[in-house]
């Protein structure tokens, strides 16, 4: 395993906006250790990707550093910075405020986070409202921008559809429309591609590419995939039961994986497109 210390890409030309060190979550019921010690960093428009099998701790990683554990987990060694702060010390409002502001995520299944009896324009008009106290014409003219930057071709007509009107990938955009309503400095995408068909994945991934681009979004890639990773991340991290199995610069995990567990990922995986981004990018080819 490559230390975070050895990685070259991580020459820190800026405070990491998110910093995980060490981290441990618990199950309080049974003492189980879920996750074992994750540790990576990111600064502003840096990428790192977590791949593994499912179960393999991905989420509850996640959720550790979003502050948004499920009922009876718990961080049980380790810390999380945000822009700084350590987590362990905010207050339920001020992690409120910070939600959102700082950090921000999106999951799988978006309909589930959307309210299928409200239009999904004015449902982003009100994060904006609320988050950046915008008053309610402002806070649309906002929307309807969102909506453009997530290259939805007809913003002013999503703007005031239900979600039985849209389809996945529109839905995953209007999301990621609403996680960074508040201009976030991390994003964290947790399978956020997962349930979408190939083009609309590469689309959002395209996105996801563009906003790291123009606004210096740093990026959390969650994915059970490793050539969704392979095309987004600078670093990429390999879970499995709870432990980082293998950590580092994606080029070198994926050209020189150490850890069996890996390799056989990347076996796996060949057969879905993986070895057309080796050939695109392995140096010297
Ligand atoms: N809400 C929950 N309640 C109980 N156990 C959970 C919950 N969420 C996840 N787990 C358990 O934690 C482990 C890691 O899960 P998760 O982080 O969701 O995996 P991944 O995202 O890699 O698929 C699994 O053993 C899973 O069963
Ligand atoms: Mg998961």
């Amino acid at each position: 395993m490559t230390s975070l210390a050895e990685s070259p890409t991580v020459t820190n030309v800026a405070d990491p906006v998110l910093a995980v060190r060490d981290i441990h979550v618990s199950n309080q019921v049974d003492g189980r250790e879920i996750v074992r010690g994750v540790s990576f960093e990111l600064t502003p428009g840096k990428v790192v990707g977590i791949v593994g099998e499912s179960g393999s701790g991905k989420t509850i990683t996640c959720r550790a550093a979003l502050g948004i554990l499920p009922e009876h987990f718990a961080i049980s060694g380790g810390t999380v910075h945000i822009l700084g702060q350590d987590i362990a010390t905010l207050t339920p409002a001020r992690w409120t405020a910070l939600r959102g502001s700082s950090i921000s995520a999106v999951f799988q299944d978006p309909a589930s986070y959307l309210n299928p009896s409200i239009p999904v324009g004015p449902q982003i008009a009100e994060v904006i409202r609320v988050k950046k106290r915008l008053g309610r014409r402002e806070a649309r003219r906002r929307a309807l921008d969102l909506l453009a930057a997530v290259h939805l071709r007809d913003p002013a007509l999503v703007y005031t559809q239900y979600t039985f009107e849209l389809s996945g990938g529109m839905l995953q955009r209007i999301l990621i429309a609403a996680a960074i309503a508040a201009d976030p400095r991390v994003l964290i995408a947790d399978e956020a591609t997962t349930a979408l068909d190939v083009t609309v994945q590469a689309e959002i991934l395209d996105l996801l590419a563009d906003l790291r681009e123009s606004t210096g979004l740093a990026l959390v890639v969650v994915s059970h995939d490793l050539a969704v990773v392979a095309q987004l991340c600078d670093e990429v991290l390999v879970m499995r039961e709870g432990e980082v199995v293998e950590q580092g610069p994606t080029s070198q995990v994926l050209y020189h994986a150490e850890h069996p567990y890996t390799r056989l990922l990347i076996g796996e995986h060949e057969q879905y497109g993986l070895d057309a981004f080796l050939d695109r990018t392995e140096p010297g080819r």
